[in-house]
């Protein structure tokens, strides 16, 4: 790693020391919102252009060039590692991952194959690409959380109540205990194949975690997370969820170095939750980017400045870029935070 790569704002910042400004780069920054994105996207579906290594290279540069974020997100979903080892789904726009037979029983964990290094070798050439135009910016490599990918192969697809996935935890915990022993294995090998080809961080995401309490994700859910963020070395760490102001600090707990708080829990109820040892990440409301840019830019200096006290912060926004965003409200974001004085 080039000493200004090691020495960037956000990675300065994920390892808790000063940076001269607060970083800033937004969860699916690359996506729906950009007119180039859009382009590129013309005619190929969401999991093709996700194995396709120049468009996953082209897609994650797009926001780079056009903001001047001072992070990079690799493009890919969290199903890709289960596509690539041979589960039928696939992603249906506007409704998300749909899997065509509902993971129940032991024999079907038992069908997922485990994901090796030489089945994904568009990923390892799409990271080395990135890397080499990036130069001293970071990319961020990124997984699903067990919980998160569970949810969508036991469910079939999107959920709102997660019941069937509740069903199987409470109802068959041998089952439940092989699927995210399964998917954890999954996880870190993908993260880990983007750490080899020269990933500088890593983001879990474990979105839809706040769908249990604190005692149930400290027994049913923690134990897979920390497995894959202990599979993980070299790189900092982030740890991300929605509606997880009541886990934050079990999520704290599990070995990474920033949590990513969203924007329904404020950011100093967030940073005293997770305590002093690890950074945070957040947390704009996503739809004040659709709110007047002044107002947008008071409430993003409210954060930076409540920022100050954690161990170390990284701006972004609370949850993912809501696809009819304005580019040029981005813009205007990102160089209010990178001009914003720390001093
Ligand atoms: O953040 C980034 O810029 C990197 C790319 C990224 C995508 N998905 C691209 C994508 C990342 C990090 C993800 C992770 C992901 N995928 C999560 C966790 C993050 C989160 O948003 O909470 C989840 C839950 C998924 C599952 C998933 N994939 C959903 C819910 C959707 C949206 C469905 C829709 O159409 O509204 C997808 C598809 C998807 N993944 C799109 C993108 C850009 C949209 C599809 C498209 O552009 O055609």
């Amino acid at each position: 790693m080039t000493s200004r790569l090691s020495e960037s704002a956000f990675l300065k910042a994920a390892r808790g020391e000063r940076p001269d400004h607060t970083p800033v780069w937004f969860m699916r920054q690359a996506g729906r919102s950009l007119p180039e994105y859009l382009k590129v996207r013309e005619g190929v579906a969401m999991l093709d252009s996700c194995l396709d290594a120049d468009l996953v290279t082209e897609i994650t540069l797009q926001p780079v060039r056009r903001y001047g974020v001072d992070a990079a997100i690799f493009f890919s979903d969290i199903v890709l590692p289960l596509k690539a080892v041979g589960v039928d789904l696939d992603i249906k726009p506007g409704v998300g991952p749909v899997v065509a037979r509902p993971v129940r029983s032991l024999a079907d964990v038992a069908a997922i194959p485990d994901l090796t290094p030489d089945a994904i070798p568009m990923i390892t050439r799409g990271v080395r690409q990135i890397v080499a135009e990036l130069d001293s910016t970071p990319l961020i490599g990124f997984a699903g959380a067990p919980f998160t990918v569970a949810s969508y192969l036991v469910e079939g697809g999107p959920s709102k109540d997660y019941a069937q996935t509740k069903a199987l935890m409470y109802g068959a915990p041998d089952v439940w205990h092989a699927l995210l022993t399964k998917i954890a294995g999954i996880s870190a090998t993908f993260l880990q194949v983007q750490v080899e080809a020269g990933a500088s961080a890593v983001q879990l995401f474990d979105s839809w975690a706040g769908a249990v309490d604190p005692a149930d994700y400290e027994r049913f859910v923690l134990p897979y997370s920390r497995s894959v963020l202990d599979r993980v070395a070299g790189v900092p760490k982030i740890h991300f969820g929605v509606n997880s102001a009541m886990l934050l600090p079990l999520m704290a707990s599990a070995g990474a170095d920033v949590v990513g708080i969203d924007w329904r829990t404020p950011l100093d109820y967030g940073i005293d939750a997770v305590g002093p040892a690890v950074a945070v990440q957040g947390n704009l409301d996503p739809a004040l980017v659709f709110a007047p840019t002044e107002v947008m830019l008071e409430r993003a200096g409210r954060i930076i400045e409540t920022g100050r006290r954690a161990r170390g912060h990284i701006f972004n926004l609370g949850h993912g870029v809501i696809p009819s965003t304005d580019p040029d409200q981005l813009k205007r974001l990102t160089e209010f935070v990178q001009s914003y004085p720390l001093a």
